[in-house]
């Protein structure tokens, strides 16, 4: 027997800081909203699961009928990596969806898919698509600058047109160079050129809103609000502009500071003049139809019509970020469904793969698909059939008994709400708010840094409350949940649809043990035992 300890080399940190807290617990095995812990006399130590796969498990851990379907899909020795073939199983995915899509926004556009591994892969998808149709865009006006270069230098040459005073002034053009005749106009050109290759060589702007969260890959991490994870790779990519929810003029005064423009040379009669055309300075306008991490913040159907307003203004596509809150939590297949917001781009992952595989898809309305981009870009794992063929059989369980899941979703939902609001009603000076939708829901804490507890008045001012709680409930009460990672204050809930009224009961119980604790100011605090 090996009585060496094996040196720690994965997640050596991580389990550093979860062990501060109690956290640093290894479950064995899983079923339902229940995960297993192993006791130390060797029992098996049942946990009630909130945070469900960081809310990636509709039906919650290892379902009986995907995990038949997983078993069929392996014993029929599918091939599950066959790159650069003929795939039905991401045509029948794709259709799956789409009728969706028609039912919940209905529309009769066709959405095409392109599919990637993960929730920030498929969001690196949508930003490489739009930036490729960003550029298509920019060239395409350059194109026609170009073309009028041409004919307004035979205007000046043939037919003496004259420059017009303020041309000279829009395109910056050194006073020296301002002379008649032809010379002053190719050195109008130049500075044209040059004003308009400036700009076709910036990098885009993304719109999304303050606590989004899309991801942690180097562009999706560059559209998360959170300052850790975002700042120390901001030389590496383009960058966003942090909108907040509900600012209509916040946004509107960001759209205007950023604006910029093309200048193209026309003829208007025998004078040369410049005229400003629209340089699209947005990528892509990223949003959460519920914002999970920002503290689990459904968006208004007010703030979407802006959003829309502005998107429409611009010509910029607008992206729902369904990652999350897509796939039935919300109650309906797409939250963004209840706010009447179709997205261009829709993004999908997490619960797609039911709790056993990995898989992220972008659907792309097909006035803004660019078939290009399914030749440049690729990935060895993505469309593979195994995970395709779950998400299908996710969506066949999803729309089952005419949506009997959403419906579920949306009754769980207010069992686990009023449970919530329950505890908000008797600790309304602990409890600040009860949020989301369906079965994405959060709980927010008031403030607590000046708790007279010194553990839990440091554990806030040091970022980590929700990890004291965390630990505090998986300990304490047996049940698991993490506050979001923008917004520590606030628990998220995610359980599976088939969330029990007991198990909602217990979540109950241990939240009333926490704002005891809270209200206490309990010297020992959240302290890890
Ligand atoms: N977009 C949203 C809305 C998300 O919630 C997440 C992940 C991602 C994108 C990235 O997906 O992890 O598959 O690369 N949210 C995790 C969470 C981190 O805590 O819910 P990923």
């Amino acid at each position: 027997m090996n009585t060496v300890a094996e040196p720690v080399l994965a997640d050596a940190a991580l389990c550093e800081m979860l062990c501060e807290f109690g956290l640093d617990v290894e479950y064995v095995r899983a079923e339902g909203n229940t995960l297993y812990r192993r006791a130390e006399d060797g029992r098996e130590v049942a946990v009630t699961d909130f945070a469900c796969g960081f809310g990636s498990l509709i039906f919650g851990h290892n379902n009986p009928e995907i995990l038949a379907r997983a078993k069929e899909i392996l014993d029929a020795r599918v091939p599950v990596h066959t790159q650069l073939a003929r795939h039905s199983h991401t045509n029948d995915l794709a259709v799956a969806l789409n009728k969706i899509i028609r039912r919940e926004f209905g529309t009769d556009e066709d959405y095409h898919a392109l599919f990637g591994n993960t929730g920030a892969e498929a969001v690196e998808i949508v930003i490489k698509h739009a930036e490729f149709s960003r550029r298509q865009r920019i060239s395409e006006s350059l194109h026609g600058i170009e073309a009028g270069i041409d004919s307004a230098r035979s205007a000046v040459r043939d037919r003496g047109a004259v420059i017009a005073a303020d041309a000279y002034d829009l395109a910056r053009v050194s006073a020296g160079d301002r002379v008649p005749g032809p010379a002053g106009y190719e050195a109008l050109v130049a500075a044209v050129r040059r004003h308009n290759e400036e700009r076709a060589g910036r990098p885009p702007l993304f719109l999304t809103l303050e606590g989004a969260f899309h991801g942690k890959l180097v562009s999706s991490i560059q559209l998360t609000h959170n300052e850790m994870f975002r700042t120390p790779f901001k030389a590496l990519s383009a960058q966003a502009r942090f909108v907040p929810a509900d600012r209509p003029d916040v946004l509107a005064k960001v759209v205007e500071d950023e604006r910029d423009s093309l200048l193209q040379i026309v003829v208007a009669g025998r004078e040369i003049q410049i005229v400003e055309r629209d340089f699209p300075v947005f990528g892509a306008f990223f949003v959460e139809p519920i914002r999970g991490e920002a503290g689990i913040r459904p968006l208004t159907a007010e703030f979407a019509r802006e959003i829309e307003k502005v998107c429409d203004a611009l010509g910029c596509p607008l992206v729902c970020d369904e990652i999350q809150s897509g796939m039935g939590r919300s109650g309906a297949f797409f939250a963004a469904s209840h706010i009447g917001l179709r997205g261009d781009y829709i993004v999908l992952a997490k619960s797609l793969g039911g709790g056993i595989a990995k898989t992220g898809i972008v659907l792309v309305r097909k006035s803004r698909y660019r078939h290009e981009v399914e030749l440049i870009h690729s990935s060895t794992f993505g469309k593979d059939a195994f995970s395709s063929l779950i998400a299908r059989k996710v969506i066949e369980m999803l729309e089952a008994g005419g949506g009997r899941a959403y419906r579920l979703a949306e009754e769980r939902g207010a069992r686990l709400r009023a449970a919530l609001e329950a505890v908000r009603a008797d600790f309304p000076d602990v409890v600040k708010d009860v949020r989301g939708r369906g079965l994405m829901l959060g709980l927010e804490f008031h403030d607590q840094s000046d708790s007279a507890s010194a553990v839990i008045r440091a554990q806030s001012l040091n970022g980590v409350i929700g990890f004291g709680i965390a630990g505090y409930l998986l300990n304490e009460h047996g049940i698991r949940t993490f506050s979001t990672a923008s917004a520590m204050y606030t628990l998220r809930f995610e359980p599976s649809v088939h969330v029990t009224d007991d198990e909602i009961a217990a979540l109950e119980a241990a939240l009333r043990g926490t704002c005891e604790v809270l209200r206490r100011q309990d010297e020992r605090g959240f302290a890890a035992a």
